[in-house]
């Protein structure tokens, strides 16, 4: 086994043995808005469930510079946003929308997906995602040394309403075929759902 000391490594070479080790990760596809009302969109891997009573989400954005990502700052500043789950049928275009646009413009129009508007909250959500969940902040933790040229904004919701494509529904289960999820792994790479199997749990 090799032994690597965190200390000892670049943030880049930390990101690369976190990135590659962590795998699959799911993909939030997030929209928020800004004060001007300039809907923003991008995909977030650092994503997981917090809770299921009440129903929460967390999502990691990492700092750029020291500075907070349009989505983190959105985020705090109207304490909505929508949770998408990216498939295979949308993936492309939310990976278009992770290019570096200015607050003002909107990554949305510039890769061809179309809003569609909330109904417990005003930030509208994407109509091509077969799921999406409208959320609002529960709270926000700055982590990591933030003013520093580093560190996070940990965001974690509370979902305040679930849209969910029918074809895909049944009897309050997700049929994950239908769904076709797919993950971030490291890189640009991306991965389809392989071979499922079942193991029973034991009493
Ligand atoms: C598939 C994918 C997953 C990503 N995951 C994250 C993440 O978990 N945290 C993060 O800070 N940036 C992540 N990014 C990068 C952001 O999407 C990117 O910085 C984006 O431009 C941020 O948009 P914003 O400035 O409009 O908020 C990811 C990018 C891609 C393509």
């Amino acid at each position: 086994m090799r032994a690597i000391d965190p200390k000892k490594l670049t943030e880049r070479d930390n990101y690369k043995l976190l990135i590659g080790s962590i795998i699959p990760r799911p993909i939030a596809f997030i929209t928020s808005m800004s004060k001007e009302g300039v809907v923003n969109a991008a995909p977030f891997s650092f994503f997981n469930i917090v809770s299921s009573n009440p129903p929460m989400i967390s999502v990691s954005i990492q700092r750029k510079q020291g500075e907070m990502k349009d989505t983190a700052r959105n985020i705090k500043e109207n304490r909505q946003f929508v949770v998408h789950i990216v498939d295979t049928d949308n993936v492309e275009k939310v990976n278009g929308t992770a290019a570096n646009l200015a607050p003002d413009e909107s990554e949305v129009e510039k890769v061809g997906l179309t809003l569609i508007d909330s109904t417990t909250i005003r930030v509208p959500g994407i109509k091509e995602a077969k799921i999406r969940m409208e959320c609002e902040l529960e709270t926000t933790l700055e982590l990591g040394g933030v003013g520093e040229n580093k560190g996070c904004d940990l965001i974690i919701g509370k979902v305040t309403k679930y849209y969910i494509e029918e074809s895909i529904y049944e009897d309050g289960r997700i049929d994950p075929d239908g769904l076709a999820a797919v993950s971030r792994l490291a890189g640009n790479d991306y991965a389809k759902i392989g071979k499922q199997f079942t193991i029973e749990r034991p009493l």
